[in-house]
């Protein structure tokens, strides 16, 4: 049944494949069959808040200090975003708390389309559910599925649109630009990415863009295994916007501990003492926006 939806899609999507500049060829598709449980099902479909306190008014674990936020998913308000079409998206994370960057999680639908982010804004976004169309110039589609991911860099034309519906998040920020350096847009799946070395840590860690000097940010992925925890007790410069994708662990940050599960989103300001040990039964994988490759000065 999935395959046949599957061919349905790459059928449907040749209707589109002729435009004024003539035939192009058919998009590349992005990320790969689901077929037990889908992945990051937990991002869309949260847990609340513990059982036990699922009906008492008033309850959140969210909070929002100084250098840190956490926002769980019974905090999340959604509304029309403002530069999309017929979507519907909550802002997580914004410049009001002091960030250099937004983080949004948008739920589109049929008739849901992206416009163009301001001029020098990038633009990163990710898949959490559902399948989305990315077209970058007219001849550039990319259809994305769940865990696979794109980078636009300021200034290029493109829009996201979607058949039936899908859930993303969404990183924008001004860019620093860099003499002689420009980025390129990128599409990919987090399974194609390596492992990348992490001396005296344990963790997994995958870098979904590119680590060359163009590009002033990185998505990292990580994950821990029940019971496993950074070493490093962090303190830096850079500043972070997380999202749990899946697993349960407590966070440190400053001189709190927070018990923490798939779909809660965390800011970290520069220079929070930051710490993660994963609990439970299954994998912790995060996903995490990081400020790279610019001299803070
Ligand atoms: C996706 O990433 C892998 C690993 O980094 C790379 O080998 C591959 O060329 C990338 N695919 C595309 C379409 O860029």
């Amino acid at each position: 049944m999935r395959s046949i939806l599957f061919y349905l899609l790459i059928l449907g999507s040749f209707k589109y494949a002729v435009t004024e500049e003539g035939f192009c060829s058919a998009p590349t598709v992005v990320g790969m069959e689901v077929n037990s449980n889908p992945l990051y099902l937990k991002v869309d479909n949260p847990t609340l808040s513990p059982v036990h306190l699922q009906d008492l008014p008033g309850f959140t674990r969210s909070v929002y200090k100084r250098d840190h936020a956490l926002i769980s998913p019974e905090s999340h308000v959604y509304g029309p975003l403002p530069d999309w079409t017929d979507t519907s998206g909550a802002y997580l994370i914004a410049p009001e708390m002091g960030s250099h960057f937004v983080m949004y999680l948008a739920k589109l639908q049929e008739n849901s389309k992206s416009r163009q982010p301001l001029h020098d804004v990038e633009r990163f976004i990710f898949v959490l559910q559902g399948t989305i169309t990315l077209t970058i110039d007219p001849c550039r589609r990319h259809i994305l599925k769940v865990d696979s991911y794109a980078y636009i860099p300021p200034k290029y034309d493109h829009f996201i649109e979607c058949d039936a519906s899908a859930t993303i998040v969404v990183f924008e920020r001004r860019y620093v630009p860099l003499q002689n350096h420009a980025p390129e847009p990128v599409v990919n799946s987090t399974y194609k990415q390596s492992l990348i070395e992490t001396p005296g840590e344990i963790f997994e860690l995958r870098k979904l863009l590119p680590t060359s000097l163009a590009y002033d940010f990185n998505i990292h992925i990580m994950d821990f295994q029940p019971g496993e925890f950074l070493n490093v007790k962090e303190v830096h410069y850079n500043q972070h916007g997380l999202l749990l994708l899946e697993g349960q662990g407590i966070y440190r940050l400053g001189d709190n501990w927070y018990p923490v599960q798939a779909g809660d989103v965390i800011w970290m300001a520069p220079f929070v003492p930051q710490w993660y040990a994963a609990l439970g039964k299954t994998r912790s994988r995060y996903l995490l926006y990081k400020d790279v490759n610019r001299n803070p000065l």
